[in-house]
């Protein structure tokens, strides 16, 4: 795999604040890669470099190899998209679409047939001719990525680009968002604060926080095996189970945490450091309910909360804390039920930060 684009200790500060720390990415040809992170994390400043609408106050940017630090943003090969449409409102969607190809001095048969290729795209070829205020939100946001998709760029950077649509039109959004990266085989960098859309669309997340870059892999990876805390808690629901190694181990040989009340074996690679405070991601999915006493820990049901496709048991444990299990519809778990929990240990990630 070759990279289309490179940050190379490429870092911002706006006076004394530090709005982006220095830092390193790689994006693969053809990737879709989503920058994911709260708001100021960092996001917009590090698209924005890539862009060169800011300029970095260290590092520098390389496309397929050569070093566009000092390139300007219309010279980089690089399409935009924003979450502000930013359409021309005195033009037709047909002439808003046309506009860039115009800037680019194209002639006007290639003008006439990528317009008509970039609308097809987004499946608005009918609506050519109206005006964008004679649009929905959905629309105009279809009509500003046809504009961007217009002169086949090989680089799409989106800014939280479905951030002012309603829930629904987000997700179709979404779907047309995936098929446009297959049909453009464009690489994509893709800003957005919301962890399901990342999970959806992404090859790879780049998952920021304060300023840095706090983890970068698959969607399974952030997901499986997060590397710190602030990753477990912002990729979807995390158990976070806190305890003290004991001093013997389990009839395997593993490593047993004394957490929730129970005696709860590790994996057995589990770099673990007697006396020293462990946190434990179990994710809702892992555990089963079993029998109070034969599994690892025992709660009691505290409430039963319905999903649709399964159901969300909320547990006080036997020492105060608070444990989220997905369970089955058909195991009808009910409130004031004593349950006992067990699970596969290597389902679960011990965490270091
Ligand atoms: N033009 C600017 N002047 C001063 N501070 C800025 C400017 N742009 C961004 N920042 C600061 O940099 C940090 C990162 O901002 P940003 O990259 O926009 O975050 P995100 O897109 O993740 O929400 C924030 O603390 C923000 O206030
Ligand atoms: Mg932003």
């Amino acid at each position: 795999m070759s990279s289309k684009l490179e940050a190379i200790g490429i870092a911002k500060r706006y006076g004394d604040s530090v709005a982006l720390e220095p830092t390193d990415l790689a994006v693969q040809v053809g990737e879709f890669l989503t920058l994911l992170g709260p708001s100021g994390s960092g996001k917009t400043t590090l698209l924005q470099m890539i862009s060169g609408l800011v300029a970095p106050s260290a590092g520098r940017i390389e496309i397929d190899g050569r070093d566009v630090t000092h390139v300007e943003p219309g010279k980089r090969g690089i399409g935009m998209v924003f979450q502000s449409y930013a359409l021309f409102p005195h033009m037709s969607v047909w002439d808003n679409v046309a506009y860039g190809l115009r800037m680019r001095r194209k002639s006007r048969e290639e003008v006439r047939a990528a317009v008509d290729d970039a609308l097809a795209m987004v499946r608005m070829t009918d609506y050519a001719k109206r005006f964008p205020k004679e649009l929905s939100g959905g629309q105009q946001q279809r009509i500003a990525l046809a504009r961007c998709f217009a002169y086949r760029p090989s680089v799409i950077l989106l800014d939280e680009p479905l951030g002012a649509l309603d829930k629904k039109l987000r997700e179709h959004m979404q779907a047309e968002i995936r098929r446009l990266h297959k049909e453009l085989g464009a690489t994509f960098v893709y800003v957005t604060h919301d962890q399901d859309e990342a999970l959806t669309l992404s090859d790879r997340i780049c998952l920021m926080n304060q300023a840095r870059i706090e983890q970068v892999g698959t969607p399974a990876d952030l997901y499986d095996r997060p590397a710190t805390r602030f990753a477990a808690g912002f990729i979807g629901h995390s158990n976070l189970l806190e305890g003290e190694l004991d001093d013997t181990r389990g009839a395997g040989g593993e490593p047993i945490l004394l957490a929730a009340g129970g005696r709860i074996p590790l994996p057995m690679s589990a770099s673990v450091t007697p006396a020293m405070r462990h946190t434990l991601l179990v994710r809702p999915e892992a555990p089963r309910l079993v029998e109070p006493q034969s599994g690892f820990v025992d709660g009691t049901i505290a409430d039963v909360v319905f999903f649709g496709s399964d159901t969300r048991v909320q547990l006080s444990m036997n020492d105060g804390s608070e444990l989220t299990v997905r369970c089955e519809r058909s195991l009808s778990p009910r409130v004031g039920d004593k349950v006992g929990l067990m699970w596969d240990p290597y389902r679960t990630t011990l965490l270091h930060a």
